[in-house]
């Protein structure tokens, strides 16, 4: 099995080679959060938007009554939408049943970016184990892509998606697998930066961004492994929970 990871978006050159690939898409803080808590609450389906434009576009083509504009630009609600982007806001009261129609600055830019994959699902710490749990099972080329930070590299990602490659392959001989250096380097951040995670979230460059907008439960939630066992998986356009 060959495994690769990108550190941002920008290095997929050509969506259409993910169609062989299992990708998984890591954006921590705080789209793969807020996306498992949503579909844990009861959210019918999630549609992600590469923009603001087109969430209000397809917006117009539904029911009144049936869906939520949710998201954040700047990590605040954008104006005119039902829900932000803080996983504390996706509650079963608010969500059960809904079409909510997705658009956040990095992670469902993202998620957008793989509509060609065999297979896309979307991790974070809440649900690693339940999307490493499916990727064994299959053997397919796996490729993690983290969301990043307006097209750079963030250390939140490059952790959760070392800590991806490192549970994909452990117990067995690194040598079975083709490891790129960019996976060789994310198992090497997370062994480092892995052992607080907390820690390392409130020392990230969003982290402390989100703090300062009053965000800072958002990170604990983000930080607990598996406590969201969810597998969200995005095809034909729309994302749902396989399990
Ligand atoms: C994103 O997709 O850029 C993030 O989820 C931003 C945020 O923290 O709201």
């Amino acid at each position: 099995m060959n495994i690769d990871l990108y550190f941002t978006p920008l290095q997929i050159q050509d969506e259409l080679s993910l169609q062989n690939k299992t990708v998984i898409v890591v954006d921590v803080l705080r789209a793969s959060t807020t996306i498992a808590t949503a579909l844990k609450n009861g959210a019918r389906v999630i549609i992600p938007t590469a923009s603001v434009e087109n969430a209000v576009k397809y917006a117009s083509t539904l029911e009144p009554d049936s869906f939520l504009l949710c998201g954040e630009r700047g990590g605040k609600i954008i104006d005119g939408f039902h829900l932000g982007n803080s996983p504390l806001e996706y509650t079963e009261e608010k969500v059960k049943g809904k079409t909510l129609i997705y658009a956040s600055t990095n992670g469902s830019v993202a998620i957008t970016k793989t509509k060609y994959a065999k297979h896309s699902i979307i991790a974070g710490f809440v649900n690693i184990s339940e999307v490493v749990n499916f990727v064994k099972g299959n053997s397919d080329d796996v490729l993690i892509l983290c969301s990043g930070k307006l097209n750079r590299f963030c250390i939140e990602d490059a952790v959760c998606g070392g800590m991806i490659a490192f549970l994909l392959t452990k117990g067995k001989s690194r040598k079975r697998f083709n490891l790129s250096d960019s996976v060789n380097a994310g198992i090497k951040l997370y062994k480092s930066y892995g052992k607080n995670l907390l820690k390392m979230l409130r020392e990230s460059e969003h982290g402390k961004f989100l703090i300062e907008l009053g965000f800072e439960d958002d990170l604990k939630i983000a930080s607990e492994v598996d406590s969201i066992p969810i597998l969200p998986v995005y095809s034909d356009g729309v994302i749902k929970a396989l399990r």
